[in-house]
């Protein structure tokens, strides 16, 4: 099923629930430009539960004035056929004129844990992202939704914006589905020339590097974010957006003298890096002991 306006999908979702009154729905949202890593939320939504809807929305508030919402890469037709080869059994594929009919006065802010990583070097990203999560939330009443933990930072604030505000519905968290050299899949690895592509393996082998170093015993943040930052360097075209060792999921830095290997919280390593315009992300949640 394929709808593009809201009265659609409220039709299609009641004629279904009228039907199926104990039947669990399961939301997976993404921007399109569909791959591996969206398919696996996909099949885990059609796993758990009895009907699936995925939206494809470029959300036009969670992109900064300078950042590539008109240049994001789109091909519904294609989102169409993998969306149905993964178990979805609707697609909501609205026009920002169906989202944001008025221009939207109201937004979700979800503060502390958007003040570091991309919270911090995109600002404004995280209100526009618990916005647009909450009318999708209000739209479709899924009992479950599905988040890649490739956006980490996205899944802790949601989470919290959940908790908050007792939205009915339970967050999942997905693994990171990555290329067969350890690159995280993106809709915007398309972007990278092929020098950038091979450089940009660099971002999950620091992380594999990372999580060996916290096992040293004495290695404090201050070491490893030296020892990390060092390693990103190696791939000459790489520039750090940022590159951080916070507790997860608060997303508050340790002490810079704390000693990790005795540290008995949950990590996370989370970098953003820069090759040529094409801005990716990587982290990975690591325990030192
Ligand atoms: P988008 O970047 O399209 O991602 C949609 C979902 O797919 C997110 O939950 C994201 O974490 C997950 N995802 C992306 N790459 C992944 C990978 N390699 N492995 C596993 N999961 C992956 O995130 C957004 O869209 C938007 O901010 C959205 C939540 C839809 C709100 O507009």
């Amino acid at each position: 099923i394929v709808c593009t306006t809201i009265p659609e999908l409220k039709a299609e979702l009641n004629n279904w629930r009228s039907k199926f009154p104990e039947g669990r729905i399961g939301l997976v949202p993404t921007m399109g430009y569909l791959h591996e890593g969206h398919a696996s939320l996909m099949r885990r939504a059609a796993e758990d539960c009895e009907f699936t809807v995925l939206t494809v929305f470029v959300n036009p508030l969670q992109f900064g004035p300078n950042e590539d919402f008109d240049r994001y890469p789109r091909d519904t037709e294609r989102d169409k056929e993998i969306a149905e080869a993964n178990g979805i059994d609707l697609i909501f594929i609205p026009s920002v004129q169906e989202m944001y009919p008025k221009k939207p006065l109201t937004r979700v802010l979800i503060n502390e844990v958007t003040d570091r990583l991309c919270g911090a070097s995109r600002p404004g990203h995280f209100d526009g992202v618990g916005t647009v999560v909450s009318k999708l939330f209000h739209l479709v009443l899924p009992d479950r939704a599905y988040f890649g933990m490739k956006d980490a930072q996205q899944i802790a604030v949601i989470k919290r914006m959940v908790d908050d505000l007792n939205f009915p519905v339970e967050i999942v968290p997905c693994e990171t589905v990555r290329e067969a050299d350890g690159l995280a899949m993106s809709s915007r690895n398309v972007f990278l020339d092929n020098e950038q592509r091979s450089q940009a393996v660099v971002l999950s082998q620091t992380l594999s590097k990372a999580e060996k170093w916290i096992r040293e015993p004495g290695i404090t943040v201050t070491d490893m974010l030296e020892r990390i930052k060092n390693s990103i360097q190696e791939a000459p075209s790489a520039v750090i957006d940022y590159a951080e060792l916070l507790e997860y999921p608060d997303l508050i830095p340790p002490g810079s003298d704390t000693d990790l290997s005795q540290h008995n919280q949950t990590l996370i390593v989370a970098l953003a890096v820069k090759f040529g315009q094409t801005r990716l992300i990587d982290n990975r949640l690591m325990a030192a002991h």
